[in-house]
């Protein structure tokens, strides 16, 4: 299988790199620029080299380089962003700050002549820019390839060595011939084929897992969510009885979720399938907690907790499975950002307990890809397009103290929100919609009598990556039908707002 390296020095858009590449056919893996060098690079059998971008500027002393050896390995190169900057330099090129300042957004892209890097791309297109510094001199045995107003080197290319940089981003949709650049890179100058499709994937990881599990007690934590879900179908594939999944009802679900995942689960996996139903206890746990981390250190533990004492229940195991997914792995090996929110996720399994391995099948790959497989494995269409979910559930959707009365209310008020966006059809744009409920209660009026009831948020963020998020501008008609729904049909809740905060500065979930 014909592979690219995104070699990330940083930037905020690598994961979407690589996404961009597996979704035109071809797999594409990420490294640290400081976790892989130029043998390593040789031996994995690389067709192709991203570097991507970063916020940094080449020439401070703690910005991140490489080997310049690497551009002699014989392999073609894509510099994006700094990473076009960090190419000019180390083939010897000069970079200084942008005549004009800083480039950002949109921006028009001039290609006065036919390089192989911008193949069916017109003479002028839109490109997304986003860079303070620019390649101010390219190296010897490039060419400019492209400019714009305020970058006259906009994209570099030494044919001969099949070394390329673009200043702007290809792989964001702003860029209106973004597609067709990386594609041009990726077949024409890679010279890869399109061999990575998920149905291939399915088969090959199946066999894999009937070829090492056989014989052997697989166990795996069910939350119900994509990942776990998704894992769960396809080790069933491959080791039928041998799978057990323990599903942890915490109580802390949305409406009607629990009884979907034993409705799925249960008719596949029979006797492989445990329920545990652990409302009460979670909620004696969490009677009277109000600090959020506090809440969710709870629920995670408390969670293993279970697990444990069921797994305990089911004699030996040799594997434990998890729903662990790239992003997972890529963001673990960052280990460098502030940890903002403690995300809790069956992924995170019991420290206490051995088993003598531990199954990932779904490690290599990104969430599109992995609901496109839980579609090729037959689940249903409302489990594998699940809209993310937090671990730890409504208990983070309820601000203060989680009730059995809150509970309720709130499962039945973001059910309400969930099916009218969902009958306007707008499920599938809106990144992800809920409700939540605050602590604040209010003063309102209905049939003439005072009402003090509590006030709900409803909220619905606009998302590539789950990173950044801006508040989505919903229809008001949308809003009106929702908080008049609420107000009349959940008793408890007498007032609705909306959340109009992007993240940054707010987070998605409320908690
Ligand atoms: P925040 O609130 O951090 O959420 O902006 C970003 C995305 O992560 C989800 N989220 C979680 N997912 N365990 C999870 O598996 C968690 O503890 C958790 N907290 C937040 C959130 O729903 C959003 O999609």
């Amino acid at each position: 299988m014909d592979k690219i390296l995104v070699l990330d020095f940083g930037g905020q858009y690598d994961q979407l790199i690589a996404r961009r590449v597996r979704a035109a056919g071809v797999y594409a893996e990420i490294e640290r620029y400081g976790s892989i060098s130029c043998e390593g690079i040789l031996s994995r059998g690389f067709r192709g080299i991203i570097f991507t971008g970063g916020p940094n500027s080449v020439y401070a002393g703690s910005s991140p380089k490489y080997d310049a050896k690497v551009l002699g390995l014989g392999i073609p190169v894509l510099g994006i962003c700094y990473g076009h900057q960090l190419l000019a330099y180390l083939a010897g090129g000069t970079i200084a700050p942008a005549q004009s300042g800083s480039e950002y957004g949109r921006t028009e892209l001039r290609i006065p002549g036919g390089s192989p890097l911008f193949q069916g791309v017109p003479e002028k297109s839109v490109c997304w820019m986003s860079h303070s510094d620019a390649v101010a001199a390219v190296p010897e045995g490039f060419e400019t390839l492209a400019g714009t107003d305020s970058c006259p080197c906009a994209a570099m290319g030494d044919e001969k060595r099949k070394l390329y940089g673009v200043q702007f981003h290809p792989e964001v949709t702003h860029t209106e011939y973004g597609e067709t650049v990386l594609k041009n890179f990726v077949f024409g100058i890679c010279g890869c084929s399109a061999d990575w499709r998920m149905g291939d994937v399915l088969e090959q990881t199946v066999e894999k897992y009937r070829r090492e599990l056989s014989g052997q007690r697989v166990l795996l934590g069910l939350s119900g969510g994509v990942d776990s879900s998704v894992a769960a179908a396809l080790l069933q594939r491959a080791v039928g009885d041998g799978l057990t999944c323990v599903f942890v009802d915490h109580g802390l679900l949305r409406k009607g979720e629990g009884d979907l995942v034993e409705k799925t689960f249960g008719e596949r996996l029979g006797k492989g399938f445990v329920r545990v139903d652990a409302q009460e206890r979670f909620l004696r746990k969490l009677r009277g907690v109000t600090d959020p981390e506090t809440k969710r250190r709870i629920i995670g533990e408390e969670f293993i907790r279970v697990f444990e004492e069921e797994a305990a229940k089911l004699g030996r195991i040799d594997v434990l499975a998890q729903g662990t997914i790239y992003p997972d792995v890529i963001e673990s090996g960052k280990g460098d950002s502030a940890v903002i929110k403690s995300h809790h996720n069956v992924g995170g399994l019991p420290e206490r307990m051995s088993f003598g391995r531990i199954a990932e099948p779904l490690r290599e790959l990104f969430k599109d890809e992995v609901r496109e497989l839980g579609e090729e494995l037959g689940l249903p269409r409302e489990l594998v397009r699940r809209q993310p979910f937090p671990g730890p559930g409504l208990g983070v959707r309820i601000v203060g103290e989680v009730t059995n009365e809150k509970l309720d209310m709130l499962r039945e008020a973001d059910a309400v929100f969930r099916e009218e966006l969902e009958s306007e059809g707008l499920n599938e744009q809106v990144g992800q919609y809920f409700a939540a409920l605050t602590d604040t209660k209010s003063v309102g009026v209905m049939g003439d009598a005072r009402t003090y009831g509590y006030v709900c948020a409803l909220r619905a963020v606009t998302t590539d990556d789950f990173m950044t998020a801006s508040w989505t501008h919903l229809p008001y008609g949308l809003l009106e039908r929702v908080s008049s729904r609420i107000t009349n049909e959940v008793p408890g809740i007498t007032r609705v707002v909306y959340d109009i905060t992007s993240k940054p500065p707010a987070t998605v979930e409320w908690e």
